[in-house]
């Protein structure tokens, strides 16, 4: 049910609302039953200078599952237990009591995992409805995938490898490694039905399943975006040119399995004199009015495809993130309120 209910108290019409609020901490990997919980809340009236906007979709990814951790020594944000979690949303505008937005506008944010959001104007950024064929478009992670191949630098004729492709990060940065020039787009993914969507979908030049020995299926690579670690990492540093780049996007072995594997080959980042990039993708708000204005328009004429795959209902929301990391989902999961 989208929305929440609503209920009086005094007379007085109160609108209620849903909130997923981390519980505890989970022992396990995962959070498991009774780590969350639904709250419903009643919705407060705006203060000035706030909105109230009704969500329409939030963002399912890695992240969700890791901040339900505590993160304090890795420099991430964490969910608090006790308190709502959050996750990027797209939501309309409902009651506003700040001029620069108004009802029916369509705003994106970071206050997902409820059904209303209530904050300072200035936490909402209103965006173009009819930029995307889907308003579901806006959460997929072109900007972080945009940003990170940015980042790689990548260049005309470039060798260009990527693991979890069919992933949301990984999709978008196949597709855009080719639009900046690489001539040879590979990726890497856990189910033959996705290496054959990354073929035959999103235009990869060769994907294989990385559950078989990566190395073989590895030419001579100038960039790695590596969304996994572990093996793959090991191998893509055998496989770099040297001066190639390797850009750090994500953990996801490491966020499923909890095991830290560092590559073994580290002397070859020294001998090849590659360059290791980590970046995050807010860190770079100088490029985002260029993917504002780029990337609509590629995805509109058909240039980049949006893998994404819808998942209904709030109470769903903790579920889709942990089978999302266990390789339910193809491209962006997108969670519909
Ligand atoms: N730096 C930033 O600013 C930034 C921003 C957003 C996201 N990220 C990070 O980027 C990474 C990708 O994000 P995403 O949203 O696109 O997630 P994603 O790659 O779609 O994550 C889920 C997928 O990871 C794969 N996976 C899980 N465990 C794996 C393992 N042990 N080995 C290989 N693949 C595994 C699964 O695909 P298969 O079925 O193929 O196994 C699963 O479908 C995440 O680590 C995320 O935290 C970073």
């Amino acid at each position: 049910m989208a929305g929440g209910s609503a209920a009086t108290q005094g007379g007085v019409h109160v609108r209620l609302g849903r909130e997923v609020h981390l519980v505890s901490r989970p022992r396990g990997r995962f959070p498991a039953a009774g780590d969350t919980r639904i709250v419903e809340v009643p919705v407060p009236e705006p203060g000035p200078g706030q909105v109230v906007v009704r969500n329409l979709f939030m963002s399912i990814d890695p992240g969700l599952v890791l901040r339900t951790n505590d993160l304090s020594r890795l420099d991430i944000p964490d969910f608090t237990p006790g308190e709502p979690m959050w996750s990027d949303a797209i939501g309309e505008v409902v009651e506003s009591a700040d001029e620069r937005l108004g009802p029916g506008d369509i705003v994106w944010h970071r206050f997902g995992f409820r059904d209303y959001a209530v904050a300072q104007a200035g936490e909402f950024r209103r965006v173009d409805p009819d930029a995307y064929p889907s308003l579901t478009h806006h959460l997929c992670f072109g900007l972080t995938a945009y940003v990170g191949t940015e980042v790689a630098q990548i260049r005309a004729g470039d060798t260009f490898f990527v693991s979890s492709a069919a992933g949301a990060v990984g999709s978008m940065a196949g597709q855009l490694a080719r639009l900046r020039g690489a001539t040879r787009v590979i990726g890497s993914a856990g189910t033959p039905e996705k290496v054959r969507y990354l073929k035959e979908r999103l235009g990869f030049d060769d994907a294989f399943d990385y559950h078989q020995d990566v190395r073989p299926r590895l030419p001579e690579l100038d960039v790695f975006y590596d969304n996994v670690g572990g093996a793959q990492l090991e191998a893509a540093i055998d496989a770099m040119r040297p001066r190639g780049r390797i850009v750090m996007g994500g953990r996801n072995e490491e966020i499923r399995t909890g095991v830290v594997q560092g590559p073994r080959n580290m002397m070859a980042v020294i001998g090849k004199r590659l360059e290791l990039l980590g970046y995050y993708t807010f860190d770079h708000p100088e490029l985002f009015p260029v993917f504002d204005e780029r990337f609509p328009r590629w995805v509109r004429s058909g240039e980049i495809v949006v893998a994404e795959t819808i998942v209904d209902g709030l109470e769903n929301g903790v579920d889709a993130a942990v089978n999302l990391m266990h390789g339910a989902y193809v491209g962006k999961v997108v969670l519909r309120l």
